[in-house]
């Protein structure tokens, strides 16, 4: 980061809610905006005493020198976020961090998000699109309600598949039932890229295994530096271990350990859950 991004003042230019528990924001970040690639992401602060979070940078806009996040509202840190309004600012906007994703020479691909996931995998699908691949994007939500960003996945992409889990729009099943019927009908990916629950990332790999098809998945551990000094983001690939914030997030999926990954992800849930009731009660002193 140029120390001179710590001068600038973070300012909310859009606040969008995108469905009940996912919004976007785009951020004032002149200096983040013209170096983010695909793949990478920012550190923010809400306030001094704030927590850190990650958050991908969704896409970018050079000459307006914003940058726009997608974020799920799952814990204090992204209730607090969702409190701020336009015109209000934030702490720290750090960035950009993270390894960008690697598309280079790929001509055909599969990029598959589920829920949130989308908003993580789709400046990977524009970034691919943009460099001249076909890009099949196949983009699962529980149901249509909750379908986020369908325009700006369809510009990015040269096919978009929607998937319902009930069924209520698109395809109905799982993103993996859809990428097998494209596997079977023919398409040869070069690579998948999968991003979402780590169950739905496990099973589009056990799936592109079974065709040897190259597999990339974004890992989402919880961090704190982002820039590979604290060791609490580390994840277990190929039986090394390593940081997702430096090394990652994108690993090849073949050689991600699983087990060992949920395992870290469930270790701050007493923490987390104080935090949540901790939000709660100072918002409902503050009414
Ligand atoms: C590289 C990277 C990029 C990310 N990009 C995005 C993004 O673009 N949009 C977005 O909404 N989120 C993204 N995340 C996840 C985001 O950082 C967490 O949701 C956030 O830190 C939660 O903070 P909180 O205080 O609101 O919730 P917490 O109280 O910290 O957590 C609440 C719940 O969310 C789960 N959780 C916490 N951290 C993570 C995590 N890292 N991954 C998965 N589940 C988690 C907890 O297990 C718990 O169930 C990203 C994470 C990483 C590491
Ligand atoms: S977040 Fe500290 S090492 Fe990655």
């Amino acid at each position: 980061m140029c120390p001179r991004e710590r001068d600038m003042s973070y300012k909310i230019v859009k606040k969008q809610p995108l469905n009940p528990e996912i919004t976007l924001m785009k951020i004032e970040a002149p200096l983040i905006a013209a170096k983010a690639k695909a793949g990478q992401f920012i550190i923010l602060r809400v306030d001094e005493k704030g927590e850190r979070i990650p958050l991908t940078v969704a896409e970018t806009d050079k000459n307006a020198g914003t940058v726009t996040i997608i974020y799920q509202k799952v814990g204090a840190t992204t209730l607090q976020l969702d409190s701020l309004n336009e015109g209000e600012s934030l702490h720290d906007f750090v960035g950009p961090l993270g390894a960008p994703t690697h598309i280079e020479g790929l001509k055909k691909v599969a990029v598959v998000g589920g829920g949130l996931g989308c908003a993580i995998a789709y400046p990977i699908a524009k970034a691919l699109h943009e460099q001249g691949a076909e890009v099949h994007l196949i983009a699962g939500f529980r149901t249509k309600d909750l379908i986020i960003i369908e325009d700006m996945m369809r510009n990015a992409s040269s096919h978009l598949y929607l998937c319902t889990d009930d069924g209520s729009f698109g395809f109905s099943g799982f993103v993996t039932d859809q990428l097998k019927e494209l596997i079977e009908a023919g398409n040869q990916y070069d690579e998948v890229f999968a991003i979402g629950p780590l169950p739905m990332m496990k099973f589009v790999c056990r799936l592109t295994k079974q065709h040897n098809i190259k597999t990339t998945v974004s890992m989402n551990p919880i961090m704190v530096d982002g820039t590979g000094m604290c060791g609490c983001c580390r994840v277990e690939v190929g039986g090394e271990t390593l940081f997702a914030c430096v090394d990652g997030p994108d690993f090849n999926a073949d050689l991600v350990d699983w087990d060992d990954l949920a395992h870290r992800q469930a270790s701050y849930k007493a923490e987390e859950t104080a935090s949540i009731k901790h939000h709660e009660e100072a918002c409902a002193c503050q009414k």
